[in-house]
C-alpha cells in the first residue's frame, strides 16, 4: 500500500555516495545521521519523547518494548485472538507467557474478557490495532490502571492512526510499529519503538546494540548496560523512512477519504452492516469492514464480482487457533530455553486450545474486509461500491 519512487532513489543516492551506512557515526565527516534523524521525526509525529528505529520490525520492537517494560518469567501478557503471531511469539521471545483473549464486534481485544483473564501474574496487555483499526484504548487503559498493568500498543499495522486526535503508539507505555512490505509506511524491513519512559527506551536501546557499551551515548545511560543483541537500524532505512515519513499523512487521508465514502454510501444498502469502529476518525482506512449474519453470507458476499473481500478468519497466523507452535508449545531451539519448561512459569495459565476464543473465531468469520488502494480514482471507487451493492442481494439470499 506504501507508495514509493524517486525521492527515496535520490535520498538513498546520498546515503550511498557519503559511504556511510553504519548507523553509529558521532563526529564522522560526511556522516549523513538519516537514522537519528528519523527516530527525532518519528518521535515527534507520534508524539513521544522517544523513538528507537529497529532492524528486525515490528516483531523487534515488539521484544524491545518488553525488555523495556522488564517483562520475563513468571509474568502472563495478554494478547488477542486475532493478530499476527508476532504479538504473541514477541512474549515467549522474553521468556514470559502470553494468554489469549477474545476481540469484539470491533476486531480489536475485547476489553471485558482482558478483565476476565487477569491474574495475580498479568504484567501487561497488548492491544493490537489490526488493519489500521484502533483498539479501545480507554476501556484497555482504565483497566491497566486499576491494576497495575503496563500496555505496550501493537501499531504494526496502523502507522500513523490515531484515537482520539493523539496518534497510535503514544496511549500506552510504549508502541511498536513495522515498516515492512505490507504496511502503510516502508522501507522493506524495519520497525520503531515508541515510548515517554526514559527507562524502557534505554533497556530497549541497549538490547537491540549488542555494542552498546562502547556507543558514545553509553555514558548517558541511567542503567547498567547489559548483554543485548544486533538489530540496529541503517542508514538505508533511515534515508526511505524519512522520505515515507513525509508521505505518511497524504496516504492516510487518500485511504480514509475511500473508505468514508465507501461506509456512507454503504450505510443505506440494506442487509449491509458497517463493522463497528472504537474510532472512525483516527482509523487508517486500509479496509472497509462489513459484517453478516453468517460465514455462509460473509462469503457469498466476499467471493462476488469486482468487490474484492476476504474474510478475516482466512488470513492464516493472524488467528490464533492457526498459532500451532504457540498451541503445541513448540518454543525455542532448545527446551531448557522454552519459556512453558520454566520453573516460574509453571503456575501460570498455558491451556490453549484451537477453541478457546469461540467469539473470535465467530466474528471473524462473519466479517468481510475490502481492502483500499489509496491510488483509486473516483471512478474505481464507484465501480467497487456498485460490486458490493450488487454482491450483497446475492448475499443476503444465502
Ligand atoms: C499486528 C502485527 N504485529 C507485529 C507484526 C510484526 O512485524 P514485522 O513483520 O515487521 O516483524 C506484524 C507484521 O505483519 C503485524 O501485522
Amino acid at each position: 500500500m506504501y507508495r514509493i519512487g524517486e525521492e527515496e532513489v535520490e535520498e538513498l543516492r546520498k546515503v550511498i555516495l557519503s559511504g556511510h551506512l553504519f548507523r553509529v557515526g558521532d563526529g564522522v565527516v560526511g556522516h549523513l545521521h538519516e537514522v537519528d534523524q528519523f527516530e527525532r521525526e518519528w518521535a515527534q509525529l507520534i508524539g513521544t519523547q522517544y523513538a528507537l528505529c529497529i532492524n528486525g520490525g515490528g516483531t523487534a520492537a515488539l521484544i524491545c518494548g518488553l525488555v523495556g517494560m522488564g517483562i520475563g518469567p513468571g509474568d502472563e501478557v495478554i494478547v488477542p485472538g486475532y493478530t499476527w503471531m508476532a504479538s504473541a511469539t514477541c512474549v515467549l521471545a522474553v521468556g514470559a507467557i502470553p494468554v489469549i483473549a477474545e476481540v469484539d464486534e470491533t476486531l480489536s481485544l475485547d476489553p471485558e474478557d482482558v478483565r476476565r483473564k487477569i491474574s495475580p501474574s498479568t504484567r501487561a496487555i497488548i492491544p493490537v490495532h489490526m488493519v489500521g483499526r484502533p483498539a479501545d484504548l480507554d476501556a484497555i487503559l482504565q483497566i491497566a490502571r486499576e491494576h497495575d498493568l503496563l500496555v505496550l500498543e501493537d501499531c504494526a499495522q496502523a502507522d500513523g492512526g490515531s484515537y482520539r486526535g493523539k496518534r497510535l503508539g503514544s496511549w500506552g507505555h510504549a508502541g511498536a510499529f513495522s515498516f515492512n512490505h505490507f504496511k502503510i509506511i516502508s522501507c522493506g524491513e524495519g520497525g520503531a519503538l515508541n515510548t515517554n519512559d526514559r527507562t524502557l527506551y534505554e533497556r530497549a536501546l541497549v538490547y537491540h546494540d549488542g555494542g552498546a557499551a562502547f556507543r558514545p551515548y553509553a555514558k548517558e545511560l541511567t542503567i547498567p548496560v547489559f548483554l543485548g543483541f544486533q538489530m540496529r537500524a541503517t542508514e538505508v532505512m533511515g534515508a526511505i523512512l524519512r522520505v515515507q515519513l513525509r508521505r505518511l499523512d497524504g496516504i492516510l487521508s487518500d485511504l480514509r477519504r475511500i473508505r468514508q465514502r465507501f461506509e456512507q454510501e454503504l450505510s443505506e444498502v440494506p442487509g449491509l452492516r458497517v463493522a463497528p469502529n472504537n474510532d472512525p476518525e483516527g482509523d487508517c482506512g486500509v479496509v472497509v469492514a462489513l459484517q453478516f449474519d453468517s460465514e455462509a453470507q460473509a462469503r457469498t458476499f466476499a467471493q462476488a464480482p469486482g468487490v474484492g473481500g476476504w474474510l478475516p478468519i482466512d488470513s492464516g497466523k493472524h488467528v490464533y487457533s492457526n498459532w500451532e507452535p504457540i498451541l503445541q508449545k513448540r518454543v525455542m531451539h532448545h527446551p531448557d530455553m522454552n519459556p512453558f519448561n520454566h520453573p516460574r512459569n509453571q503456575h501460570l495459565r498455558t491451556d490453549y486450545s484451537p477453541d478457546m476464543c469461540p467469539r473470535t473465531l465467530d466474528v471473524l468469520a462473519r466479517t468481510v474486509f475490502v481492502s483500499i488502494n489509496p491510488d483509486w480514482t473516483d471512478e474505481q471507487v464507484s465501480e467497487h461500491i456498485a460490486a458490493c451493492r450488487q454482491a450483497v442481494k446475492e448475499a443476503v439470499a444465502v
